[in-house]
């Protein structure tokens, strides 16, 4: 039989329409969003080729056979048409991403950023490094202070008016933060027999606030006590580290100065590393720079200690802060305390 005769020209022409319309939509497919609507528009329950089926029943039943066949053909053909065009996305899309993850072995990889030591802290390591190759050891001692270790033992009793040289931040009574790193120098005279060579690193508080002081900052402390210890021992180790922290031609000079618990006390100069002594802005036209206290132990600390008459010391002590402050050229005390990376940054150890 020959189907085109017990068809109607009528479905043979939506048939065609629907082929037409196929091809037309396949033309703008270019994703697997479109793929699927376009494939929905013809394929679904609600679309063409469903609605072109649903009219069966206006068809004379003996077009029937013939007029199923052709639809099933019908979508046969669409099916396999957006199959088709299904593999040819799958593989284009693939490509696609295989390009976008394409990895090149070759490009420098991304650096993470490098982070920087705090000047205080290349300050603290310079010192220890300088220290501890003329044998120092370092020793740290507490924060929270007794009065007795960060004052009395110091030689300042309660009354003392030295006691007004430092604006302390008491806990209770007996309590306060130490405002100083010289009462680790008790700590360690109480717990260990001569010769002693220590150094003392930490943090210190004192009611204090402006461009040139902060309420917490940070000191380094040094002690040694042996036999036959005198002046002229702290100045050839002063004039040493001088040399080693500020350059080998800094030299160093002793003032007279007071400290409860060294006697005598002197306040060491430097002299100034920016212009050789002649004068300028860092050293206030003097040609020399402060940069720390010192003294041989007063003997009322060392007996406090047991420490008996055949031994000898000194001390010294260093702000941090100021240290760091002259040598990276640093004007307000303040951006060591700020944590400002565009500051820190420019530190490398
Ligand atoms: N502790 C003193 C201060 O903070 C410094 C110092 C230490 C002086 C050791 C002499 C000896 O001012």
């Amino acid at each position: 039989m020959d189907e085109k005769e017990v068809v109607s020209q009528d479905t043979l022409k939506d048939i065609e329409e629907i082929d037409k319309q196929v091809e037309e939509s396949v033309q703008g497919v270019d994703s697997t969003r479109s793929l699927n609507e376009a494939r929905n528009r013809f394929l679904s329950k609600a679309g063409a080729i469903s609605a072109l089926m649903k009219n069966m029943r206006n068809i004379p039943p003996e077009q029937r056979p013939s007029v199923g066949k052709l639809f099933n053909a019908l979508r046969e053909r669409t099916e396999a048409r957006f199959k088709a065009l299904e593999e040819i996305l799958k593989n284009s899309e693939l490509q696609k991403k295989l390009e976008a993850e394409k990895l090149d072995v070759t490009m420098p990889g991304i650096s993470a950023p490098w982070g920087a030591y705090h000047p205080n802290t290349l300050v603290v390591n310079d010192l220890v490094s300088i220290f501890s190759g003329m044998g120092f050891e370092v020793f740290e001692g507490p924060e929270i202070e007794n009065d007795y270790y960060n004052f009395t033992a110091l030689n300042t009793p309660a009354d003392h008016p030295a006691r007004d040289m430092q604006d302390t931040f008491y806990i209770s009574d007996e309590l306060l933060l130490r405002t100083q790193t010289s009462a680790g120098q008790i700590r360690v005279m109480e717990n260990k027999k001569p010769p002693i060579k220590i150094l003392s690193p930490g943090k210190v508080y004192r009611s204090d606030d402006d461009a040139t002081h902060s309420p917490m900052f940070s000191q380094m402390e040094g002690l040694v006590v042996d036999r036959g210890i005198t002046l002229c021992d702290l100045k050839g180790m002063l004039d040493e580290f001088a040399r080693k922290m500020f350059g080998p031609e800094v030299k160093t000079r002793l003032r007279p100065s007071y400290f409860p618990f060294t006697e005598p006390s002197v306040e060491v100069d430097v002299s100034c590393f920016a212009c050789g002594g002649k004068g300028c802005r860092l050293c206030k036209g003097t040609g020399w720079i402060e940069v720390l206290g010192a003294g041989m132990v007063n003997r009322h600390v060392l007996e406090g200690c047991g420490i008996g008459d055949e031994y000898t010391g000194f001390a010294f002590g260093m702000g941090i802060e100021r240290i760091a402050m002259l040598k990276y050229g640093i004007n307000n005390m303040k951006l060591l305390f700020e944590g400002d990376t565009r500051f820190s940054k420019q530190f490398k150890g």
